[in-house]
């Protein structure tokens, strides 16, 4: 089979999903509620989901590696989780009052990860971020922030610059030119190029917001000393170091990838895994600049930062989900082993039989998060995210959709993967068998052969 055979397969596969895909597009810009979640063709539409199945409309079920932005690291609705959840239906699902399950999300947070001396609440990743770099520039009374070339912080405006390739043209329209002056991108683990461009800032530099390891850019690790070499930077200079712990916190362990890392963070900002499923973003650190958002001290608003939180902040929904989600995981620390060690295996099985079968491609990630990424003439490895930009996306993209038509298995189309607990070991024998089929037969029709 070649890329359009797969393509075929997925569109007699898919039919109920396209028909629902054009009427979306009537409705949605671009047929969707968030730009990733379209791929090439159309993306199928999800009907429901449990353990480590997504099944659509059209009776498909697959495999799924992309596990809700890889938010689900129990797998779709874990009966422990949904159970607690039902609940809580039956006692209320928006209270916009403060509640005692928020309480115990937060201290639980901050048990695991004492850097979290204070932490707000809000209902996304996005939210978190935009609070974390006002409270900078509130601590530092300071405007500039740098971020790194392709990193990934949700759609909040301040950030919404160098995310993706081409870094330096404006991400679209709606951006005020002005506002960009005020932030600044560094080349990700180049640390003699990215203190060359802090050092020209720094008299009016807020904060460096970073991820401990590049997510939506591609699952690209630091190399050693370049976040500790940031950190120190922001530290020396009288500005913040923010990490954006939003995919990789409670990912690798219990706890933050500041762990795992050796950092410490000013502030930090947490999501995804910590709402269990539901909505959620967090912002954390320390006392002295989180105070800063306490509203309730009398005074001029000179000295206040409003951060607010928002209409779903702290539902008692998510804090529940959120809640009994750590406590899952904490209690059961073999999660973390059996989800690191799939990681591992993958990337070393991927890795091995690219080789053999003589394909270029690198296989990026820690502990359970993995990505593929197809090599060329021009990108030889992937050490940020303009190396992941300028690899071979279409054959990645070709890839997984072959996954998705002819083996069941669902990447979010040139996203990293993400185990759950819900995997085992047979899933990653699943995606090696069906990779080398797709490859075998790849190469066979370049080879002529049927
Ligand atoms: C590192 C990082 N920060 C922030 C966000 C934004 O979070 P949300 O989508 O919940 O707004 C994401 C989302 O994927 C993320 O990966």
């Amino acid at each position: 089979m070649n890329y359009d055979d797969y393509l075929d397969l997925y569109k007699t596969k898919t039919f109920e999903s396209m028909s629902l895909y054009f009427r979306a597009r009537e409705i949605f810009p671009g047929g969707v509620s968030h730009n990733i979640r379209f791929f090439k063709p159309y993306p199928f539409f999800t009907l429901k989901s449990s353990g480590k199945f997504l099944h659509d409309v059209d009776g498909n079920k697959y495999l799924d590696f992309w596990n809700g932005h890889w938010a689900l690291i129990l797998g779709h609705s874990p009966p422990i989780i949904t159970k607690k959840l039902r609940k809580q239906l039956k006692k209320g699902t928006l209270f916009g009052t403060t509640n005692k399950a928020s309480l115990k999300l937060g201290w639980e947070i901050n048990k695991a990860i004492p850097s979290a001396e204070n932490i707000r609440f809000c209902s996304t990743g996005s939210e978190a971020t935009m609070y974390a770099i006002r409270l900078a520039r509130s601590a530092t009374r300071k405007r500039v922030i740098a971020k790194v070339e392709g990193g990934w912080h949700g759609f909040n405006t301040n950030l919404l610059q160098s995310v993706n390739y081409p870094y330096e043209v404006d991400e679209g329209l709606g951006l005020i030119e002005d506002e960009g002056h005020f932030v600044e991108s560094l080349q990700f683990n180049d640390l003699e190029r990215s203190l060359k461009v802090l050092e020209a800032i720094k008299d009016d530099l807020a904060a460096i917001i970073v991820e401990p390891v590049m997510g939506g850019a591609g699952c690209i690790l630091p190399q050693k000393g370049y976040l500790q070499g940031l950190q120190e930077f922001a530290q020396k200079n009288g500005s913040l170091f923010i990490l954006d712990e939003i995919v990789t916190g409670f990912r690798f362990s219990y706890g933050a990838a500041m762990d795992n890392f050796k950092l410490s963070p000013d502030l930090f900002t947490l999501g995804k895994i910590i709402g269990g499923g539901l909505p959620i973003g967090a912002v954390c650190g320390r006392k002295e600049i989180m105070k800063l958002a306490d509203a309730t001290i009398e005074g001029d608003k000179s000295t206040y930062c409003s951060i607010g939180g928002g209409t779903f902040s702290a539902n008692p929904l998510t804090m529940k989900a959120g809640f009994n989600t750590l406590k899952v995981l904490k209690n059961n620390h073999n999660i973390y082993e059996k989800i690191n060690t799939l990681g591992e295996i993958s990337r070393t099985g991927l890795s091995r039989l690219f080789s053999e079968l003589n394909i270029d491609a690198q296989v990026t990630g820690i502990g359970s998060l993995f990505m593929v990424h197809f090599l060329n003439e021009n990108v030889r490895s992937i050490n940020n995210a303009l190396d992941a930009a300028l690899s071979n996306k279409e054959m990645l993209h070709n890839y997984n959709l072959a996954l998705i038509a002819n083996h069941n298995i669902f990447f979010l189309p040139g996203k990293m993967g993400a185990f759950s607990n819900a995997n085992n070991k047979k899933d990653v024998s699943k995606l090696l068998e069906a990779t080398r089929n797709i490859f075998e037969n790849f190469n066979n029709k370049k080879n002529g052969k049927k």
